[in-house]
């Protein structure tokens, strides 16, 4: 067992301020350094996690010989020059979803993490979020029997800022990949078909912005499964996300609320209270996920979600998004 694990994050706007939070709660590791271009997100880091170097500049944290582990949680189009830094310079990563922006970039990615045997994992939180792992445990248990058809759904409670919208990627990106993550994951087979459509139902100002607030993605697994995905930014003011796996014996569903007859959400007379953002939701699995890659990182553990997961991941959540431009189903090609 190593010693406690000194951190730094680059990156400290929504995701990377609470990971950094996740780290100063984890008795394994030190929050060392954090970078960000913004000093409004500087400051706010010094007066809540204290005694810490601040820089406008990541490759500060890059260069100290003391830091052993970043997590990298920048917009999405830096990623890949970050990473290539980062691993050059020999750090642990813990980089968020999408790996990179593009598919070739998380293939160079890749074959630089093999080349130079860095550790590297992906934040799809799901993989730790409690609900989720017990299924997964119970479909390898074999108790519902072999799964052969899942059921997907991610809202979120209202459509993107307008400046996130070019650098997101779009919904099939932005939101599809935990999904698509998710249900590869849960399956225990790789996704070889997808046929998606998209429409924007309540957001008008995507339409503006080659964007939808609703897809649909039927899947075919490698196996011969089935399963589908509804992504949408159109859930009235909740977040709420649910996944089914039905099994040849048994099935299991994750994030219903099934104590109730029939529930209203985002109105007066709303009937449950549902969480309002993936950062409720999935608060525990932020938690876990980073202390998982301490402790895989202190003890010599793989990567629980590793690059290439996040690259085919990527290469789906493309294909569905060619899928539905092109209105006809894709063969997945890596
Ligand atoms: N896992 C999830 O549930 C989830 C949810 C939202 C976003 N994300 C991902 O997290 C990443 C960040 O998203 P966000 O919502 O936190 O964005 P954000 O805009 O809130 O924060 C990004 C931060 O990075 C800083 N930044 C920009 N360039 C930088 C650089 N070169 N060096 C250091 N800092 C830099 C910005 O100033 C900002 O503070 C994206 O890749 C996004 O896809 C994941």
């Amino acid at each position: 067992m190593n010693a406690k694990l000194n951190c730094g994050v680059i990156g400290l706007g929504r995701l990377g301020y609470r990971h950094a939070l996740s780290i100063v709660k984890n008795k394994d590791a030190n929050l060392v350094a954090v970078a960000d271009p913004m000093d409004e997100a500087l400051l706010r880091a010094k007066e809540d996690f204290g005694s810490i170097v601040t820089s406008n500049d990541y490759t500060d944290i890059l260069e100290r010989k003391d830091i052993e582990a970043v997590v990298i949680a920048t917009p999405t189009k830096t990623h890949y020059d970050i990473l290539v830094n980062a691993i050059s310079a020999g750090k642990k990563i813990f980089v968020e979803k999408p790996i990179t922006f593009t598919v070739d970039e998380a293939k160079k990615i890749c074959n630089l993490v093999k080349e130079k045997n860095t550790y590297l994992q992906v934040g799809f939180m799901r993989r730790f979020d409690p609900g989720h792992v017990e299924a997964k445990k119970l479909i390898e248990s074999g108790e519902i029997g072999e799964p052969i058809y899942v059921h997907d759904c991610q809202r979120d409670p209202c459509g993107p800022p307008k400046h996130y919208v070019p650098e997101s990627g779009g919904l099939f990106v932005d939101m599809g990949i935990h999904d698509l993550d998710c249900v590869r994951w849960l399956m225990g087979s790789e996704i070889v078909r997808i046929y998606a459509q998209g429409a924007v139902l309540k957001h008008n100002y995507l339409k503006d912005m080659n964007d939808v607030d609703q897809g649909q993605m039927l899947l075919t697994f490698a196996n011969g499964t089935l399963g589908d995905i509804e992504v949408s930014r159109n859930a009235n003011d909740i977040y709420d996300v649910r996944t089914e796996i039905i099994g040849t014996k048994g099935s299991v569903f994750i994030g219903q609320c099934q104590n109730k007859p029939f529930i209203t959400v985002g109105s007066d007379g709303m009937t449950y209270n549902l969480p309002h953002w993936c950062l409720d939701r999935f608060e525990q699995a932020y938690e876990k996920e980073i202390a998982a890659f301490i402790d895989s990182v202190r003890n010599e553990k793989e990567s629980p979600v590793n690059a290439y997961d996040g690259m085919v991941a990527l290469n789906l959540a493309k294909s569905a998004r060619d899928s539905f431009e092109k209105s006809k189903a894709i063969d997945i090609q890596l």
